[in-house]
């Protein structure tokens, strides 16, 4: 195992009713809070008056409207109402995107430039408002982590400010929220699930044992109760399960040990920065292709060992095996109704070399990744899922 450090400092509330905490939890903190949130559906379910029952005399200031990839000017807009109010705590209501949102503009908060900077120089974010989030879409994993993605729609460049002052506070994550996302939600969450657990589970360190059986555990999590969800949608064993997976998935505890840059990920923040795609739908179409681009003599053997541990695939051969194995996860994100080609999400062949460029550019594929990869490679396995 590589040498590890390891420190989550958000405050896990799960479970029916936690969100009566925030009063408390905030309140510490002080009265003046920025609420964000997305396009409307805390509205539809109720949550929007619930959380202002719960936070009875402190002073709310609103930021609505936050969208799926959270856009650079959202943040700017979020940024100026902290300044300007002397706002003390920054609440998210929502998923992945209000949540990333609300990082940035919590240390934004305290920057004097541009929020944009802080992203191209993490060294400037010195200083962060404690977030505090309510998960409502299990997906990204960003209530217990330090990231936040965000898309500059000037420069299509869809980048992640990741420092530790960036941890929620706390975050109140109660299943029960989960029941009126719509299925194709819930199938594009569970598919990003999936791929931060291939994300670290394909890296090139083989002797982290524990960190890896942990890892075939959540994915098991993820391919038995995707399903349930999907057909019952208040089934609170599945969307319990599937919630607090999408917490560990990246809280960096599958990379325990291990290290090395993410592979699919990278691709994928292209296809959204560049096309505004479902980043969860994005990596369902790729991360197939991915697998049998990079199946070599040099990588079967994890493969074969993901396909007779998490699938119970009994093939005696490497190749036949790891084969089986990546024919599973396609067809399981088909069965879940994700799509699985590029023109289904209104992708053509246009700017594939230029979004591969990119993809090399701003990550670590080229020199750190499972398998090392140039633009060459990116673009084909684009090609691949045209
Ligand atoms: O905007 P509203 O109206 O709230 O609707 C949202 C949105 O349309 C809806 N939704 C959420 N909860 C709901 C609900 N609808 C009904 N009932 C509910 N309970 O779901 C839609 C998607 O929400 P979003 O927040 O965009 O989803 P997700 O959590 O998948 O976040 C995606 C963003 O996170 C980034 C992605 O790139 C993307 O920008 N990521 C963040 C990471 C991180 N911070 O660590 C890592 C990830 O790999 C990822 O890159
Ligand atoms: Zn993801």
């Amino acid at each position: 195992m590589n040498n590890y450090n390891y420190c989550v400092p958000t405050d896990i509330r799960f479970g029916k009713g936690q969100v009566e905490c925030l009063a408390e939890e905030i309140g510490k903190v002080g009265k003046k809070v920025l609420l964000v949130y997305g396009g409307g559906s805390i509205k539809k379910t109720g949550l929007y008056d619930k959380i202002y029952d719960v936070l009875k005399g402190f002073e709310i200031f609103e930021l609505p409207g936050i969208e799926p990839n959270p856009k650079l000017s959202s943040v700017r807009k979020g940024a100026a109402i902290c300044k300007e109010n002397g706002i003390n705590a920054v609440l998210a209501v929502g998923g992945g995107s209000t949540i990333d949102a609300s990082k940035h503009i919590a240390c934004s908060a305290f920057y004097d430039g541009d929020p944009w900077d802080l992203v191209l120089d993490k060294t400037k974010a010195v200083k962060a408002l404690p977030v505090f989030t309510v998960l409502t879409i299990c997906a990204t994993g960003s209530e217990m982590n330090p990231g936040a993605v965000i898309s500059n729609e000037e420069t299509k460049e869809k980048l992640e400010i990741n420092t530790p002052i960036l941890y929620p506070k706390l975050s109140v994550c109660d299943p029960t929220y989960l029941f009126t996302l719509p299925p194709r939600q819930t199938a594009a969450g569970t598919a990003d699930i999936i791929s931060h657990i291939f994300e670290q589970y394909f890296q090139p360190n083989d002797g982290a044992y524990i960190t890896d059986r942990l890892s075939e555990a959540a994915l098991k999590t993820c391919f038995k109760y995707g399903p349930v969800a999907m057909k019952e949608p208040d089934n609170y064993e599945a969307r319990s399960n599937l919630m607090w997976t999408s917490s560990i998935a990246l809280n960096h505890l599958f990379t325990f040990g291990k290290g090395g840059a993410w592979s699919v990920h990278p691709i994928e923040h292209e296809l959204s920065a560049f096309y505004d795609i479902t980043h969860g739908e994005g990596l369902a179409i790729l991360t197939p292709k991915w697998m049998r681009y990079v199946l070599s003599d040099a990588t079967v053997k994890r493969f074969a060992t993901y396909a007779r541990n998490v699938w119970n695939v009994q093939n005696t051969d490497d190749y036949e095996a790891a084969n089986e194995g990546i024919d599973k996860t396609e067809q399981f994100f088909k069965e879940l109704g994700l799509p699985s080609t590029l023109g289904e999400v209104g992708i053509d062949d246009s700017q594939l070399s230029k979004m591969a460029a990119e993809a090399v550019r701003t990550s670590g594929l080229s020199d750190r990744a499972y398998v090392k990869l140039s633009a060459e490679d990116v673009e084909k396995i684009y090609r691949m899922c045209l």
